[in-house]
């Protein structure tokens, strides 16, 4: 009987959206740089000033700029992440809300992390510092990240994860923020990984 042949299994084939610094695209670029699981196989964004683009390049990782048309009125997105085999979709600080077209395209297959523990303090509007302005006027007692699936609303797909912390009397704007990426960078990537792990 001839040896069985070893059959490598195929990497999954990550695209991420982003709109502006991308540091978490970064820390998801990273991750997977030398994964065997999966690989980051695009960077997209709506916004052709973008920072990210000049992180996706030094991973000499392909991009796309898009515009509202482009977005909003025709296919040519699917039809690009379908040209690349995209497995999962990640949402990394992307701003627009996600057409009906792309997630049926790829059902429980587009993420999102949001910078708050959703229910609360999402929806239009709800980004970045006016999320952290808000959490503080309420006098919240602890903040935190979500990780969730993606619907045609904002913020309001069925949840992955979350990770929170304790917000200390001494806390401003400035350690919110910082503490969120932390916790951003922290769990993102890992995250993906084990959804990524499941979908083998
Ligand atoms: C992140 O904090 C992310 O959670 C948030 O945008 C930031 C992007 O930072 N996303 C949202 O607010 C979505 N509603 P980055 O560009 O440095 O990764």
């Amino acid at each position: 009987m001839p040896a069985p042949i070893a059959v490598k299994p195929l990497k999954k084939r990550i695209a991420i959206f982003a709109s502006g610094s991308g540091s978490n695209a970064q820390k998801i670029m990273e991750h997977f740089k030398n994964s065997k699981l999966a690989e980051v196989a695009l960077i997209l964004t709506n916004n052709s000033e973008a920072f990210v683009l000049q992180r996706a390049d030094n991973f000499e990782i392909p991009t796309h700029i898009f515009n509202r048309k482009e977005f909003y009125e025709s296919d040519r997105i699917i039809r690009l992440l379908e040209s690349l085999n995209v497995d999962l979709v990640v949402l990394a600080g992307f701003l627009w809300l996600v057409p009906q077209n792309l997630i049926a395209a790829f059902p429980n297959k587009i993420i999102n992390i949001h910078p708050a523990l959703l229910p609360n303090y999402g929806g239009k509007g709800m980004y970045g510092d006016h999320i952290h302005r808000a959490v503080l006027a309420a006098r919240e007692k602890e903040t935190g990240i979500t990780i969730h699936f993606v619907n045609e609303n904002f913020d309001e797909g069925e949840m992955i994860q979350q990770f929170r912390f304790k917000i200390e009397l001494k806390d401003e704007l400035e350690n919110i923020r910082f503490k969120i990426q932390q916790l951003e960078h922290q769990h993102f990537p890992k995250v993906i990984e084990s959804l990524v792990k499941k979908m083998n």
